[in-house]
């Protein structure tokens, strides 16, 4: 039997290790906002949006609801390298487009930019493809450790502090993905 007190206490939504940082409609305004911008800026374009698998499924599935244009939408699936806990910047497909993005207008989504050497590296990879122009969109953008300083982001949903997010698309070790707001893990060894 299941009090309410018990369903509480189960609740991943509301796990008290979890402090919010946005909420599900916070998100969902600014979301709004750069859908309507994106739609501005790919009319009469042949756009595609590409999805990095996992972290961005939850705001690809919501941004693309947001421009109302023609377009189609792919997926990769990249692994970083790291040396230890720092990116090496070496990326290994893992899974590629289904498609040929030759002459289209590419934008990428990203759940969140944080040395940029993964999106760096993409953007090398695609930029060798023929694609009329490659773009990024990313949810959340973590300029402080960036290590590409150089890397161009088009459209960010928020710039946040240097700090782990989960949710809404970000995992910490496969677990948050599904709630829908983006929160920090207080105690990560609690995980
Ligand atoms: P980078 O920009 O190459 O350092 O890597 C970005 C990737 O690292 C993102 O796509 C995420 O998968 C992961 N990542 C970076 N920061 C966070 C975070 O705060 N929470 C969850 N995943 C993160
Ligand atoms: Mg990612």
């Amino acid at each position: 039997m299941s009090t309410e007190s018990s369903e509480t206490i189960s609740s991943e939504f509301m796990n008290p290790n979890l402090e919010v940082m946005y909420t599900a409609d916070e998100i969902r305004g600014r979301i709004n906002e750069l859908g309507r911008k994106i739609t501005l800026d790919y009319k009469d374009s042949e756009l595609v949006l590409v999805g990095v698998l996992k972290g961005s499924c939850v705001f690809m599935a919501d941004l693309m609801r947001e421009i109302d244009l023609p377009l189609a939408i792919d997926f990769m699936s990249v692994s970083s390298y790291k040396n230890g806990t720092v990116s090496s910047g070496d990326v290994e497909i893992l899974k590629d487009l289904t498609h040929p993005i030759r002459g289209k207008d590419v934008l990428i989504c990203e759940d969140i930019i944080d040395t940029g050497l993964t999106l760096f590296r993409l953007m090398e990879i695609l930029g060798s493809r023929g694609a009329k122009s490659i773009r990024i969109a990313t949810l959340l953008d973590k300029p402080e450790p960036r290590v590409k300083k150089d890397l161009v982001v088009d459209y960010v949903g928020f710039q946040i502090p240097n700090k782990f997010v989960v949710g809404y698309g970000l995992d910490a070790a496969n677990r948050y993905r599904n709630l829908p707001f983006i929160g920090i893990v207080k105690d990560p060894s609690l995980l």
